[in-house]
Parts: C-alpha cells; structure tokens; sequence
C-alpha cells in the first residue's frame, strides 16, 4: 500500500499547454531584435524561469544586453504573454487534468501546484482549477530553478506532508530531476524514452488513476 498523502503538479505541459503561447510572444521579442526563434528551440524553454528563457534566447540570436535591458525585454514579452492567456479558458484543460485532480481529493490527497511561472495564478482563475489546490507555490515564491527542489519542497510543506510522502507530475526532465532531488516519488507525463528518470510514466493525466498512484 502507498503512503502517498499529496500530489503535487507542474502546470505547463501537465495541466494545460501554454508553451504555444510562450513560443508566440519569445518569437516576436527575437523577430524584433531581429533574427529568428525556432520551435525547436521552445522545447529547451519549458520548465525554464522567464530571465532564464531570455537569456537563452539572447545567446542563440548572438545579442548582448544590460541586465536593465534584460529586464525591459523581459516585461514586453510577458505583456504579450499575459494578453494571450488572458484569453484561455476551461476549454484548455487537458484532457483528464480536472477529472485527476477531483479524485485526489476525493481520496483525501493534498493538491498543490509547483510551477515556474510567475502567471499561474491568472491561468488557473482563468480555466478556472484555482479551487481544487490545497496551495499554489509558483515562480513567485521560489528563487531557484528546476532541478532545484525548491518549488516541489515548498508545495509539501505548504500542505503538511512530509516529503517522502509526495509524488511529482512532471512533463520536463528537469522536473522529475526536481522530485527526485527533494526525496518525491514522480509520475513523468510524455515519452518513458525521455522521463526514464520517473517512478512511473503516462501520456497525460487522462492515463491516471488512484489505483496506479498506490502502486507507487
Ligand atoms: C514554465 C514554462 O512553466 O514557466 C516556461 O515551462 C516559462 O516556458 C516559465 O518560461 C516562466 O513563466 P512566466 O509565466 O513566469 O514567464
Ligand atoms: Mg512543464
């Protein structure tokens, strides 16, 4: 039997799918400062803090800035960001997610989210899931990246469970890095040729139930 008491989730990529968007508004910052931006490159972003993105992106274009300068380019992307997910709705929820994240709690599971974004408040207002977290710990609250675990730490002390206790759902490697790192057990959501790292892994939360959490 599991001992399993909290589940704690990464929003991107595992309850909606906001890189397309992060892609759209990186591509017109790069665009402008005028070279171009892969969707091959989008994929090294995920899971990846915004500075960090930018950085990124500034190294691949060849293009040197201030940190002020890093800081204002930073603040247009978001702005462009933030009026795309403005416009999200439940219908965005991938498939499974909210089904998932109603029977842990009906189970008597701890939910919290554990995300890099700094605007996973607003997506969860807008597809509307901000009810079913017991706690919201996001880039906001956390100054060091995955495969730090800090996000995932902070979301197990937040809902009281020690952090053996825990399971990560992850689509990025860094990620399940992140889990692995703070002693959490993790689910992998994508390819078991990418995640090998997880405990387990699923197509998407669609593919998960209670029975194969306790399996854990
Ligand atoms: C992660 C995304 O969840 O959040 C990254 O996978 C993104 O692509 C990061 O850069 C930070 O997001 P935000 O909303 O704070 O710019
Ligand atoms: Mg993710």
């Amino acid at each position: 039997m599991s001992n399993i008491k909290a589940c704690l989730f990464d929003l991107d990529g595992v309850i909606v799918d906001t890189a397309v968007y992060h892609y759209k508004a990186w591509k017109r910052l790069a665009n402008e400062l005028g070279f171009d931006f892969t969707e091959e490159d989008n994929e090294k972003l995920k899971g990846v803090s915004r500075i960090e993105s930018l950085n990124l992106i500034l190294q691949w274009g060849g293009v040197t800035k201030t940190d002020a300068e890093k800081q204002e380019l930073a603040t247009r992307k978001n702005e462009w960001y933030v009026e795309m997910i403005s416009h999200m709705t439940p219908a965005e929820i991938l498939p499974g997610a909210k089904e998932f994240l109603i029977a842990c709690r009906a189970a008597g599971l701890k939910t919290a989210l554990g995300s890099a974004s700094k605007n996973s408040t607003t997506i969860l207002n807008n597809i509307k899931i901000v009810d079913l977290f017991d706690a919201i710990i996001d880039g906001n609250h956390v100054s060091k990246s995955k495969p730090d675990p800090e996000v995932f730490l902070k979301g197990a002390e937040a809902v009281g469970v020690a952090p053996a206790d825990c399971v990560v759902f992850e689509d990025a490697i860094a990620g399940i890095q992140a889990a692995i790192n703070g002693g959490m057990k993790s689910v992998g959501i994508g390819s078991p040729d990418v995640l090998t790292q997880a405990d387990m892994v699923v197509s998407g939360l669609d593919n998960m139930t209670i029975e194969k959490l306790q399996t854990l």
